[in-house]
């Protein structure tokens, strides 16, 4: 596995892989490798040829109140992970690579940054965008890897590159869990022991949404209150717990056909996030 710090470098590198014809797939990422990073690693790796795996954790998309100069960085351990993954690639630049003195140009998405996380973190969305189109411009990927754990995220990354007109196959992969349900996150490195414990109650709240509408429940009130219920006992409030068609993510009514149930919610020093999709055939 190489390690490239500058665009130069990685498109002098990428430029011979592909006169080679080679197919190169790219997995953005901010490090702090867990289970889930290196589940869609091992896609990218059975589905092309060369894995670039990015490791930048973007400035552009942390609020100034928010865990920027907190977050786990080794990029030692991170590489002995990728290289044991059998990445080709890890890219991983200096700030100053990405954003070099002048920088001033963004890419700003629509309604669909505005709900859910967007509207607990203003201006993320459009970091992640801004960050995510440079990296597919430097790499120039076939196919790039997202996880499903950041919903919103995936669906606004398919919704740039197709509003851009950025040729690339963006791939979404299920979301990695521990044992008891946790969704694997970098974030969940926050958490104390007895707090590790509680948090499995968003797991819990997806878990009893899904098992409401099994039951028949078609009232998208009636499934939020018994997902808000099953946190309870942990004594665990979401931030925001939504019912959300899984296309547009605007709020529904009523469960017909795929929704997508997501949560936040802070559990200690971790703010973290969760969700479900969830598919009926009208009405039972
Ligand atoms: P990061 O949080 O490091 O996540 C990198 C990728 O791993 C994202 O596509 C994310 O959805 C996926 N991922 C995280 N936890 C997962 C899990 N438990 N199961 C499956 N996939 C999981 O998301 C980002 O970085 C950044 O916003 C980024 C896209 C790199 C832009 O800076």
């Amino acid at each position: 596995m190489r390690t490239l710090r500058t665009v130069s470098e990685l498109r002098d590198h990428l430029r011979a892989e592909r006169q080679a014809g080679r197919t190169i797939g790219l997995v953005p990422t901010m490090g702090a490798f867990h289970a889930g990073h290196v589940s869609l690693m091992e896609r990218a790796r059975a589905e092309t040829d060369v894995v670039v795996v990015s490791l930048f954790v973007n400035p552009t998309q942390f609020a100034p109140t928010e865990d920027l100069a907190a977050y786990p960085r080794d990029e030692a351990r991170d590489a002995a992970i990728a290289q044991e993954t059998g990445v080709d690639v890890l890219f991983a630049p200096p700030v100053a690579q990405v954003y070099p003195d002048g920088f001033q140009t963004t890419v700003h998405v629509g309604a669909l940054a505005e709900s859910l996380e967007g509207a607990q973190r203003p201006g993320h969305f459009d970091g992640v965008a801004t960050v995510v189109t440079k990296l597919l411009n430097m790499v120039g990927p076939d196919v790039a890897f997202f996880g499903q754990k950041d919903a919103q995220q995936a669906l606004i990354v398919r919704r740039v590159v197709r509003d851009l007109d950025i040729p690339v196959r963006i791939e979404v992969c299920p979301t990695v869990r521990e044992p008891d349900g946790l969704a694997m996150s970098s974030r969940n490195a926050y958490l104390a022991p007895p707090e590790r414990e509680r948090a499995v109650a968003l797991r819990r709240a997806l878990d009893a949404a899904e098992a409401a509408v099994a039951a028949g429940e078609r009232d998208a009130a009636a499934v939020a209150t018994a997902a808000r219920g099953a946190m309870e006992p942990y004594g665990v409030e979401p931030e925001y717990l939504a019912l959300v068609a899984s296309d547009s993510l605007q709020p529904v009514e009523q469960i017909d056909g795929e929704i997508l149930v997501a949560l936040a919610a802070r559990v200690g020093h971790a703010r973290l996030i969760d969700n479900t999709l969830i598919k009926t055939n009208g009405r039972p």
